[in-house]
Parts: C-alpha cells; structure tokens; sequence
C-alpha cells in the first residue's frame, strides 16, 4: 500500500479524520498501546509545543493508516555505536540524527507494507534536510521483534541496548547508503578514515 503523508493540523481539522484520529487503535501490546494513546491524546500536544511534528499517513480513500512521530537528536559517538562506525578525525563527541520517536500502523492496516511505504518517506525527510543529519534514529522495545526485523530490513542496527526502559536505540547510518566500504577523508580538518562493519542480525532476549 503506498500511503500519502499530511500534517496532524491538516488532519485534525477534518471531523472525520479527527475522529478517526480519536479511536486510533495499532494493536494491544503494551508498546501498541502506548503508540495508539499517544496520537489519541499527546500528538496535538507536542505539535504544539514545537516538541515533536505528527504527519498522519492516509491511503487512497483518505483513511487513516497510521502515523508517523519525528524530533531530533543526537547520537553519541562513543559506545556501541562508535564500534560499527568509526569516525576518525571528527572531534565532535555526537553526531545529529533525525529521531523517528514514533511509527504506528492501523492494527486493520498492518501487513500491507504501509509502514514500509512511511519509512521511504521518513527516508525522503532525511535526505531532504537542509541541516546535515548522519542518522535515523529511533528506540523501539526489545521484545519487539517484529519491529525490530522490519527496521533491520531497512538498514537499521542495534547500536545500544537501553536495559532499564527495556528498549534498544536503532540506528541507520545515512553515510553508508551514500558510500559504501572504507573511504578516506580528504584533510586537512576532516582528514580520516571512515569503516563500516556489517551489522550482525539482532536476536531478542527470551521472553520471561
Ligand atoms: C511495525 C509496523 C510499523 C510495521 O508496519 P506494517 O505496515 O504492518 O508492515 P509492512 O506491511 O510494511 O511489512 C513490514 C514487514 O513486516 C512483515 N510483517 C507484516 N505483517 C507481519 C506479521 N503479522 N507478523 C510478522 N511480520 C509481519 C512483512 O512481511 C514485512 O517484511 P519484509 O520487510 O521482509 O517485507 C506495524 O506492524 C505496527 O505499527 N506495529 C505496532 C506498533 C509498533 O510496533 N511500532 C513500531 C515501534 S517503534
């Protein structure tokens, strides 16, 4: 399913998107629930607070699908992260990233790759930023599995594991999709050497 994407004032200024938006429901996993009460009730919220910015993904009869969450932030170059992309000679302790803070579809809608259709278009977002941004960024739960297969297949890697809110920081480095291998900086500022590993497939912690 290709979705179209529109800004959360546009939507709510629709009664019946605003009352779709009102029973938005992603599925009944304690993350689903928090995502579903989230839109219902703290998007508007944030947009308006200039904290974070909600575009709602409609299909081709203008249904509600799902939403997507977007901030920014940034990534420490230092830990697990560091360990699959050195950054020589860039001083910097932490690098910019777009921070995907929430990604939901319709529990009616899931399985039809609409949510693969959300990320080309969170990609598009990046990748037109008039301020540089080295990653996406994004936390999901660690039992999550089904989310955390689909952002690998998308070229997300594990970069942190955040044990006491039970959640990993995923990362996907914009760089490598533009340059592949090792490369050397021209200097003299940046001069460096930049090496990417392969990611190595994520397995969740067993369920207790
Ligand atoms: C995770 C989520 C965003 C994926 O969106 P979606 O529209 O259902 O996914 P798509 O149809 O685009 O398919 C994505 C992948 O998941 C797979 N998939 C779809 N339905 C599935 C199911 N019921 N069980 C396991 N995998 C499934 C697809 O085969 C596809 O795999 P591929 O990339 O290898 O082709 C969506 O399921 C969702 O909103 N889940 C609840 C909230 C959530 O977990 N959000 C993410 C937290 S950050």
């Amino acid at each position: 399913m290709i979705v179209r994407m529109i800004s959360l004032a546009m939507g709510l200024a629709d009664p019946q998107m605003l009352a779709s938006v009102g029973k938005f429901n992603c599925g009944s996993e304690e993350w689903s629930r928090n995502l579903s009460v989230y839109l219902r009730k703290y998007a508007w919220r944030d947009e308006q607070a200039l904290v974070t910015s909600t575009y709602l993904a409609v299909d081709e009869k203008y249904d509600l699908v799902g939403y997507v969450n977007l901030s920014w932030v940034r990534v420490k170059k230092t830990g697990p992260a560091a360990d699959r992309v050195l950054i020589e000679g860039i001083p910097y302790q932490d690098l910019p990233a777009l921070f995907l803070a929430r990604l939901a579809v319709s529990s009616a809608k899931q399985g039809q790759r609409a949510g693969h259709s959300m990320m080309d278009w969170v990609d598009d977002v990046a990748d037109a930023s008039s301020v540089a941004v080295r990653f996406i960024a994004l936390h999901t739960d660690e039992a999550n599995s089904r989310a955390i297969g689909f952002y690998e297949g998308r070229g997300f890697f594990v970069a942190e594991h955040i044990e006491e809110k039970h959640q990993v920081l995923m990362l996907r480095d914009l760089f490598v999709f533009r340059v592949s291998g090792d490369i050397t900086l021209p200097g003299p500022s940046v001069a460096g050497t930049i090496r990417v590993e392969n990611p190595e497939p994520y397995t969740p912690p067993p369920s207790t």
